[in-house]
């Protein structure tokens, strides 16, 4: 990221006002795999036939343009299910330099040379979902047989026509001891970097309630050893290999996020017990979500009863601020929506955000910011 985003990011948060640089789109709400973390895969989202037509994501993109919104996210359900996909691509990229797709990578090995062409011609560049280099491990997580082979294969497809991949892995209780293996097996293979993320334990879909006990599913307290020898394995490969991941920054946050997700006590609280006293959360000032069914949500956990089509005469960024404005609002009064105590975000850039917004309440946070900045200078 560029000084000047830097520069821009640090004001919005300071006088708290929105600086949009990112709008994700849930393209659909079908999938071909059966993820044990995701309401899709268990049943609970049913899938509905594709309620985004092509004219609404024109829409979008027209509005990112005449907003200057550098970055276009597109996930679901499987993308590449949804049937306008590379008609939606040919068009954005006329627009959006910056445009991500987030897959399983299923289809990727059925595409026809045009639709590569057109991935290529996009830009696009792909994050490819993957928990585990073990094939079972990972057809287990994802619950269908041949999940494994078609990351695989997709990710060999997508690099030979010089499309840039980045892999995305769950940390789980399925895979916390080996993902230090999926780091090395993932440079042999030519990806750029590998993005860990725990398991969110609020509803993906925040229309369904969440798969019962989704916490379970993390790895546990007593997991963090294992997982804290992972992380150093990680780190010592970094050094000598292009590859990158975000272990640096999980590190510092993984064993507060694990040691909450297994507190059952009624009055648990991500803030107060653990990092920040007081919240301000960048997400609701900077990345507009839009659902499968048009929701323009104010952070993807958090539902929204306005939709694209309510008000067609206001801007994309006004049916927005308006969906985000109760949100905000609460926020700021330190009366948080539960979903938050269920979300990882508050614990790296909302963290040193919150702390320059509101380093009086949370100046047990600034040693370790400013200890942080020192490293990083070194390094
Ligand atoms: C919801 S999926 C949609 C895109 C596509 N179907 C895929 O699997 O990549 C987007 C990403 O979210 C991850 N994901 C799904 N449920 C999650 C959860 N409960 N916690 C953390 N990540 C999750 C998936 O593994 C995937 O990397």
């Amino acid at each position: 990221m560029k000084i000047k985003d830097n520069i821009k990011i640090i004001l919005s948060c300071i006088i708290a006002r929105p600086y949009v640089n990112v709008v994700d789109i849930n393209l659909t709400t079908r999938c071909n795999q059966r993820c044990v973390y995701c309401e899709i895969g268990e049943g609970l989202m049913k899938a509905e036939k594709d309620l985004l037509k092509l004219k609404d994501l024109k829409w979008i993109v027209d509005q990112m343009k005449h907003d200057s919104i550098p970055t276009l996210v597109l996930l679901g359900g499987e993308p590449f299910l949804f049937k306008d996909l590379f008609n939606l691509l040919d068009y954005a990229s006329q627009h959006i330099a910056d445009i991500t797709i987030i897959t399983n990578g299923m289809r990727i090995p059925g595409l026809s040379e045009h639709e590569i062409a057109i991935l290529k011609r996009s830009k696009c560049k792909m994050i490819v979902s993957l928990d585990s280099f073990h094939p079972e491990t990972n057809n287990t997580i994802r619950g269908v047989d041949n999940a494994f082979e078609n990351a695989i294969n997709a990710i060999h497809i997508l690099l030979k026509n010089q499309i840039p991949v980045q892999i995305e892995t769950v940390i789980s209780e399925y895979n916390y001891q080996e993902i230090a293996r999926i780091v090395k097996d993932a440079d042999a293979l030519g990806v750029s970097s590998v993005r860990f993320v725990p398991v969110i334990t609020t509803s993906n879909f925040p229309a369904v309630e969440a798969i019962p006990n989704k916490n379970d599913l993390n790895p546990k307290p007593d997991h963090m050893s294992i997982l804290e020898r992972e992380f150093h394995e990680i780190l010592a490969y970094e050094k000598d290999h292009a590859i990158e991941t975000n272990i640096r920054d999980l590190q510092k946050w993984m064993h507060y996020y694990i040691a909450f997700q297994a507190d059952s006590s009624e009055h648990k609280d991500a803030f107060f017990t653990y990092r920040l006293k007081r919240l301000f959360c960048w997400t609701l000032y900077s990345r507009i979500k839009i659902s499968a069914s048009g929701e323009v949500q104010p952070c993807n956990l958090i539902p929204s009863p306005i939709t694209i089509h309510d008000t067609p005469t206001r801007s994309l960024v006004e049916t927005w601020n308006r969906s985000c404005h109760q949100s905000r609002m609460s926020m700021k009064k330190q009366m948080y929506p539960r979903q938050c105590n269920d979300c990882y975000s508050h614990h790296s850039l909302n963290l040193f955000l919150s702390t320059l917004r509101y380093p009086l309440s949370n100046r047990a946070s600034v040693r370790a910011l400013l200890h942080d900045a020192v490293q990083r200078f070194r390094r």
